[in-house]
């Protein structure tokens, strides 16, 4: 097959992929939603999450000031509303209220969780870098929330050693403009023998 080179609109190279809906407060408390792409686990002990959001977002201040934000993860049910969430700003629209969905209190921190998540990571801004033209947060999980009967335990251990039920939880997935999809059911799961290096 003849490669194209392609010289704009790069990222969508990186599609489809994840989409979380991270939380985050004002100064009064109030909670703002941005839909986030651009988000991923960066270490595991401890576990850290990198997300990258760009200063021309209300959310960017929010949780540069807050220094904390959940990172909630929606199915293909919520779709609508997280494209919603992710074409309009918090500075003019409360967004619990727009989209109807639940705020949840948080364990561990004062920034909402999103009561139809299937889970939740709370998490405390323990650096921020500036990448190109986004800020790069890096959170530390101080509290990891899942539905209960979501996920699997794997019996041969070895991480990971749960996994959300593909059946159950419809991930969803940004396939690029206002389009998403979820994932297919088609399994494939190997056993390699023997030490597993570094
Ligand atoms: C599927 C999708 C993924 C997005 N990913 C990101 C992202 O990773 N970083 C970012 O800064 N904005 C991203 N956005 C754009 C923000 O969600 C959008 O600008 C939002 O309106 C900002 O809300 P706020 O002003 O209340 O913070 C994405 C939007 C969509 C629809």
């Amino acid at each position: 097959m003849k490669r194209v080179e392609m010289t704009d609109g790069l990222d969508f190279i990186m599609l489809p992929r994840p989409v979380v809906l991270a939380t985050c407060i004002d100064e009064n408390k109030k909670p703002d939603i941005i839909t986030l792409g651009w988000a991923s686990p960066v270490s595991h002990k401890p576990l850290i999450v990198a997300i990258a959001i760009s200063p021309k977002r209300y959310s960017h201040d929010l949780i540069a000031k807050s220094k904390e934000f959940v990172v909630n993860f929606p199915d293909i049910t919520m779709a609508e509303g997280a494209n919603w969430c992710g074409r309009k700003s918090g500075r003019r629209y409360d967004k619990f209220a727009e989209t109807g969905w639940t705020l949840e209190n948080s364990a561990y921190i004062e920034t909402p969780r999103i009561a139809e998540c299937y889970a939740c990571l709370e998490c405390k801004v323990v650096d921020q870098v500036v990448s190109g033209d986004h800020t790069t947060f890096f959170g530390e999980v101080v509290g990891a929330f899942v539905n209960e009967d979501t996920y699997r335990s794997v019996k041969h251990g070895g991480p990971p050693n749960k996994y959300f039920d593909p059946e159950i939880v419809r991930t969803l997935q940004h396939l690029g403009g206002d389009i998403y999809v979820t994932h297919d059911k088609e399994m494939h799961e190997f056993d390699v023998r023997g030490q597993i290096d570094v």
